[in-house]
This record gives C-alpha cells, structure tokens and sequence, in this order.
C-alpha cells in the first residue's frame, strides 16, 4: 500500500485540476516534526494558481478534504498534514510481512538481468588487506542488494595474480628463497622476498631487468616460470580462503589477471584497427586528451601488457561470457582515474556497454591517520582483527550467557559481524581511521547491538508460545509501536534506495534505527499480556524480527537466535 498514493488521492479530490494527481503525489513529503503528522503536502505550488497565500490555502483544502481514510488532516503553516490511520498502516504493513516473509521489501526492477560485481581481489604473495576487506564485504552487501532488487548477480574476484611484481618474485626467490622456509609461512615470507627485491634494487638497478625478463617469460609460458608462480599463486589461495570462509563470503567465478593473458591480443587488434594505438619511446599508448585524462599505457616496450590492458580485456570477455546489464568494479577510490581510463579507452574503441560500467568507489582506511603500506610493513591483519573480535565476542557471551549452547558458533557469528558491520555503517566513500577497540565494540550503534536486538525478538516469541490469543485484530495506536510501524512500512523504499545508490550503509543505518525504536517499544509496553492486542503485538515483534534479519542478512551479517 502507498500512502501517498492516498494523500494525493484525498487532495485530487479537492484541487479540481490545479495540479494532476502526479504532481501532487511527488511533492508530498514526511514533515520534519513527526508531531505534525505521518504525511504533508506543502502548498507553496498552489499559491500563484490559486492567488491566495499558502497558509489561506492549507487551511481551507484541510477542511474540504475527506477524512474518512485518516487520523487527522490538519493545516499548520502553509502545510496540510495527514495522519494515517494507524490501525489500518499496521494491519497492512504486518500482515504483508507475515505473508512475505524475507521476500518482503524484494522487487523486480532487475528483470533478471546479469550484473558483473568485481569485487575483493587481491593481490597474490601479499596479505590480505583492510582495503581488501572493504571491497569484499561492500561488494558482497551489493551483490545480496542487487539480488534483492530482482538482478542476478555475478561476483567474480578479480584477483591481482600477473604482472612484472611476479617477474620480481621470481627473481627474489630464486637469489634468497627456499621452499621450507615459504611452505612454513607463505604470505609472510612471500612479502619478505618482494621486499627484500626493492632494497636490493636501489643498489643493483640491474635486478630490475631480471624481474621485467621473468615476467616476460612467464607471459610466454615458461616451463619454471610457470610452476614457481602457479605455486605462490597456491599458496596465496590457501591463507585468503581462511579469510573469505569466515566472512562467508562466496564466488561465482575466481578469474583473476592472469585468465586474461591470452586475450589481450584481441584488444591490441581493435586498438591498432582503430588507429587508437601510438607509439612513444617504444611503448604503446592510446591518448585521451579529449577525456582531459593521461594517455593510457597499454604496451610497454618489451611487449609486456599492464593492469590495464588485462581490465580491456575483461570487460570485453564479461560482456560477452554474462552479456552484463551492469558491470560493477568495487575498488577504492584512489583508482578512480585507472577507471576512467579504462571506460574512455572501451568507448574509444566503440565499446557501448563501457556507459554501464561503473566504480563503485569506496575510502581509505588509515591507521594513526597515515595511510597503510604493504612495503613500509604499515599493515594491519584483518585475520587477526576477525579473531580478536571472535575473542572479545566469546568473552562477553561467557559472562553474560555462560549455558548458551552453540557458544563458539554464536561468538564466530557476533565477532566477525561487529567487523563487517563496522565497515558498512558508513557512506562507503568515507574515509576512516581504524581502531581496534572501535570495531570490536558492541554496545552503541553496531553490528552486535542489532543482533542483539533480534535475540530479543526470538525471545519474546517463544515465550509467547503458551499464551492465548483472543482476536487477531491490529489494535495498535501507541506512539512507540508506531514509530516501529513506520519504519517497517518504508523498508522497500529503503532496499530500493541502496540498490540506486549501491550503498549498504543505508541499510545499516535502517537496521540500526529499527533495532532502536524497537526497543523503545519493548521498554515502553507490556507484549506478553492476554489482552485484545496480544495478537497485533506479537506481529509487531514477528515482523520486526524478519526485517531486521533479512537488514542484516544483506549486509551479509547472520542474526542469531540467541547471544
Ligand atoms: N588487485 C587490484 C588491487 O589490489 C584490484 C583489482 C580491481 N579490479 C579490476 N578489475 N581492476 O589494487
């Protein structure tokens, strides 16, 4: 049901013309007061039709007005406020909830069609990043919105496995490495070697070439080549599989830079056909003045191929394989201009879907305030971050629910969700500093809270159990269980506006606000009382539970039953 749709219904009705039912309908707004009303619709528009000043006009179309289908119309200022019946809001909202279920709040503006999320990849033979995390939990979250929202989502990691870093490695390895010691601790002593590399290069520029000829050889097939990259890349899987099981996050696809080494010719190709492709010191380029943008590197000048040319690459192949309506790339924002490269050079080549392509941008996670680097050992370890928050997580059900059952189950779901909450509670271009003691806390406006909330629900009802119900009427008109009301009756609106946005934290800031005025209700009410509204109570509880549950399964947070 949409209330606006009867507010502007109501006001059609006696505006005779002045304005369609659709002009109406989009300039009715929610006040600001919640006092006012539910509804109100500003009369600034009529004034110059109508020659009357708006406050004239507020107060005699709120007297013509028919007020059967509300609670009130009433002119304050130039506005005529509605408020909506609340029995009848409640007895809609929750009996569509009841019946939907977690499909409520769903659509079908996708149509089915395929949206190609690159999302996560990271970098082989370097440890998994906060920039990293952010990625796959964003991209995870977009992926569960744009199923929501009736797409079919694709989430493909895109994983940093080729490029001259691999030469290098190569080349470290086999100076310094040995397998023990990478079998003992891969990432770990992968990134001593990669580092060892650059303080070695200063003094002997000469590695430099080594590291550019092994990478060459590897793009052409080179047997030990091969192998020693195939190994790392191995070994990598191994440590970020760690981390994706306990996020639970899940392909479809695990093509990475490397799938695409023997389909960059096709691009050169339409490049060279188009005359795009020019010749500067050896290297090949594809100017883009006219974008106000670098030239794009596509070729250096031993025929080595760049990050770019492989992102060429891929969306002509994503194209074709998924034939995208969309295709996303969640990546930080300090690629920004690598992307806008990217789409110019695909549009140059006469690329249309290029317009459907676009970068989800997010922020940077600093520590201290200063950005984190991978070479200047600047690093944080989201395993260990994820763990600790297990831990404190643990701690705290062991002192506040010492005979849960599932304890470790419960912790891993609490800690791992307080993380990932964490990340999407903020516009995802925000930039912020990371904190451990901030991220594993639960009280306030966090993951833990809103999962605490949910417990509450199951609780209530299962203690509802043995009561008797005596009608199944919606006989609610309290302010407190009006305020939950409302909030439920605009999640739709809410899954709609993230998809538009691909913003999860709207979601988050939603479920967040939910969990709040839900338990101002709970503090305010008696629920298990055998009264006349017991039924309409308990629905209320029943579909605060499914919303929050579904919220937060679309950040990709679980909500368990007890904590
Ligand atoms: N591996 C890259 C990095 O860590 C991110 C890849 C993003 N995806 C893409 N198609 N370029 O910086």
């Amino acid at each position: 049901m949409d209330y606006k749709e009867l507010v502007a219904g109501a006001l059609a009705n006696v505006l005779e013309g002045s304005l369609s039912k659709e002009e109406i309908y989009n300039l009715v707004e929610k006040p600001k007061n919640a006092d006012h009303g539910d509804l109100a619709f500003p009369c600034f528009t009529l004034a110059k039709a109508l020659r009357k000043s708006p406050v004239a006009i507020a107060q005699e179309l709120a007297e013509k007005i028919d007020g059967a289908d509300f609670d009130g119309v009433l002119a304050i200022g130039p506005y005529i406020n509605f408020r909506l019946n609340r029995q009848v809001v409640a007895s809609n909202v929750l009996e569509e909830i009841h019946e939907k279920g977690e499909a409520y709040g769903s659509s079908n503006i996708g149509q089915g069609g395929n949206v190609t999320i690159d999302m996560s990849s990271p970098n082989i033979a370097k440890p998994f990043s906060m920039g990293h995390l952010r990625s796959t939990v964003i991209g995870n979250a977009i992926a569960n919105l744009m199923a929501k929202a009736g797409y079919n989502p694709i989430k493909i990691n895109h994983l940093g496995d080729w490029g001259t870093q691999f030469g290098k490695l190569i080349v470290a390895y086999k100076l310094w490495g040995t397998p023990e010691e990478v079998k003992a601790d891969p990432i770990k002593e992968l990134l001593r070697l990669y580092v060892k590399f650059h303080e070695e290069a200063e003094i002997h520029p000469e590695l430099e070439d080594e590291g550019r000829l092994w990478f060459k050889k590897l793009e052409d097939g080179d047997e030990e080549a091969q192998e020693l990259w195939t190994w790392f890349k191995d070994e990598s899987m191994k440590e970020f599989n760690r981390v994706y099981d306990m996020l639970d996050v899940k392909f479809d696809h695990n093509t990475g830079e490397s799938f695409y080494n023997d389909k960059m010719q096709e691009v050169i190709d339409i490049l060279k056909d188009k005359g795009l492709l020019k010749v500067n010191r050896g290297a090949h380029i594809v100017e883009l003045d006219k974008y106000d943008l670098n030239p794009a590197l596509i070729m250096k000048t031993n025929g080595s191929t760049l990050y770019i040319t492989r992102d060429l690459a891929t969306a002509l192949y994503r194209n074709r394989t998924f034939n995208f309506v969309q295709s996303l790339y969640v990546v930080g924002s300090e690629q920004a201009n690598h992307f806008k490269q990217l789409k110019a050079v695909l549009n140059e080549m006469g690329f249309e879907k290029s317009k459907d392509m676009h970068h989800i941008e997010f922020g940077l996670i600093t520590l201290g305030g200063k950005k984190l680097s991978t070479r200047k050992g600047k690093i944080v370890l989201l395993e260990q971050v994820l763990k600790d928050s297990v831990a404190l997580a643990k701690k705290q059900i062991e002192e506040k629910n010492p005979n849960l059952e599932n304890k470790d189950e419960v912790a891993h779901q609490v800690g791992v969700g307080a993380v990932v909450f964490h990340d999407l509670k903020n516009d995802r271009r925000n930039n912020f500093d990371f904190n451990l003691e901030e991220v594993v806390q639960f009280e306030g406006e966090t993951g833990p809270y809103v999962q605490y909330t949910y417990a509450r629900t199951q609780s209530i009802l299962e203690k509802a159990k043995g009561l008797k119900i005596e009608n199944e009427t919606y006989e609610l008109s309290d302010d407190y269980s009006w305020s939950v009301i409302k909030l439920l009756e605009n999640y739709p609106n809410i899954t709609k506006l993230a998809v538009e946005k691909y913003e999860p934290s709207i979601i988050a800031k939603y479920v967040i606000n939910l969990a709040q005025a839900f338990n101002k209700y709970y503090a305010n009410s008696k629920i298990l009382v055998e009264d006349q509204a017991l039924y309409a109570r308990l629905r209320l509880v029943e579909a605060t539970a499914t919303v929050i549950k579904d919220g937060l399964g679309l950040l990709g947070v679980h909500a368990p039953k007890e904590m």
